[in-house]
């Protein structure tokens, strides 16, 4: 197997070839630990960056994190001159992937910027320049390069507004942004060469594109019909051996699982709680009793302190209404709550039904602050929180269940049809 050059005898990084005409001129970040705050990187990342040849001129695709320009300089130089440099294009514009893009600017006065119409504003707020030049370009621009050219997709919110996807049909490669990357630093480079990063490609799907599932779809309709022989991501591996095994991963992990599981007229209502004394648990119990009532709800009851957080947030991702149960201690919601509800960034919530309730023995303000953190994350909370104080009686038990059932009716269209009779919630 021949060794992947990386550098040249003298131990100047060079460029490495993809094909004739397409070369890998990023950089490694071995020692790189944690990425944006919140992304673990068990040995670190790359910054992919590439450069295509036409007949008629040279484009560089994307760049790296201004601490790593000097090794994507020496590896562009190895395969052009900057007079030669005609296209610049940013699938997005993250500082990680436009560290060098200033200084390339600089370096490449001929060259036009091509960037997805929501970048704009970012590129300005980036940059911070007077008579800025660039073209906003949509999906099904092309921008020829002779006899290569590159066509725009526009896949936005992956996983930023910017985000879009550059194809370049003469060499079916498809240079796809974050999208099918993963922090992942191996200097194979190549995914049939590289070490096991599938843990690194799930991560990072989990942790960027899980909550822009929809988006995911929407972008999949117009790579999956691509001819397709490479996947040049801006992080991780190229992929080269068989790229459509990531697209059909993409689609699977993006592809609600629940359809299967319940008929389409069928709406799923969970309700989690947490209880010291008791009484947090019957109001929940009485709740769930309400809901049950509403035909077509499935209704399901989990007690938080019998399960780990993340099955939960796969089950809420895909139900249609969330309730939660807390006690008030020292003014506050429960860690437990806040520990669920912290996971939740990673899941689209908007517009899911909300609820909370909850017992207290002094204020109660735990039921407010929880409301107020699902609407935070857009839930739908249509009617106001149910607090108990101590031990609730068969009066609060009753109006439990109503609360239960109104949900429930919220949540199949039905509330404002029906009017509760309490004496049925006996
Ligand atoms: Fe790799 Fe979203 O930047």
């Amino acid at each position: 197997m021949n060794r992947i050059v990386l550098e040249s005898p003298d131990g100047v990084p060079v460029a490495v070839p993809l094909s004739e005409r397409v070369h890998w001129v990023g950089a490694f970040d071995p020692h790189l630990r944690t990425f944006d705050i919140i992304l673990k990187t068990a040995n670190g990342t790359s910054y992919n960056a590439y450069v295509v040849r036409g007949s008629e001129g040279v484009a560089v695709i994307d760049t790296v994190k201004e601490g790593f320009a000097d090794v994507f300089f020496a590896r562009l130089e190895s395969v052009a001159d900057y007079a030669e440099i005609k296209v610049i294009v940013l699938n997005h514009l993250e500082p990680d992937h436009t560290g060098a893009l200033p200084e390339l600017m600089r370096r490449a006065p001929g060259a036009q910027l091509y960037i997805s119409q929501k970048a704009q504003s970012m590129l300005k707020g980036l940059l911070k320049q007077e008579n800025l030049h660039f073209t906003p370009v949509v999906t099904g621009d092309t921008v020829s390069l002779g006899d290569r050219s590159l066509q725009f997709l526009h896949t936005p919110y992956l996983h930023w507004p910017d985000t879009q996807c550059t194809y370049l049909p003469e060499e079916a490669m498809l240079f796809s942004g974050d999208v099918f990357g993963c922090h992942f630093c191996d200097d194979r480079l190549f995914n049939d060469r590289a070490g096991d990063f599938r843990f690194s490609f799930e991560y990072y799907y989990a942790h960027i594109m899980r909550p822009f599932k929809e988006y995911v779809l929407r972008a999949l309709e117009l790579i999956e019909p691509l001819p397709l022989k490479l996947i040049a991501p801006t992080h991780g591996p190229i992929l080269r051996d068989r790229p459509d095994r990531y697209i059909q991963r993409y689609r699977q992990l993006s592809s609600p699982a629940l359809h299967s599981e319940i008929s389409p007229q069928q709406k799923t209502l969970l309700i989690f709680y947490i209880s010291s004394y008791g009484n947090t648990r019957r109001m929940a119990e009485a709740i769930y009793q309400g809901a049950l009532q509403v035909d077509d709800v499935r209704v399901s009851l989990y007690d938080l302190e019998g399960g780990e957080v993340a099955p939960f947030v796969d089950l809420i991702e895909e139900a249609d209404g969330l309730i939660l149960g807390t006690p008030t201690i020292n003014g506050d919601a429960v860690k437990p709550i806040w520990d669920l509800l912290s996971s939740l960034t990673v899941v689209n919530l908007k517009n899911k039904l909300g609820g909370v309730f909850g017992s207290y023995g002094w204020t109660g303000e735990g039921v407010r602050l929880v409301e107020d953190r699902l609407r935070g994350l857009k839930l739908r909370v249509p009617i106001p929180g149910l607090r108990v104080k101590l031990i609730p009686t068969d009066d609060e038990i009753l109006e439990c269940k109503a609360f239960g059932l109104e949900l429930a009716q919220e949540l199949m269209g039905l509330r404002e049809a029906k009017m509760i009779n309490f004496a049925d919630l006996a």
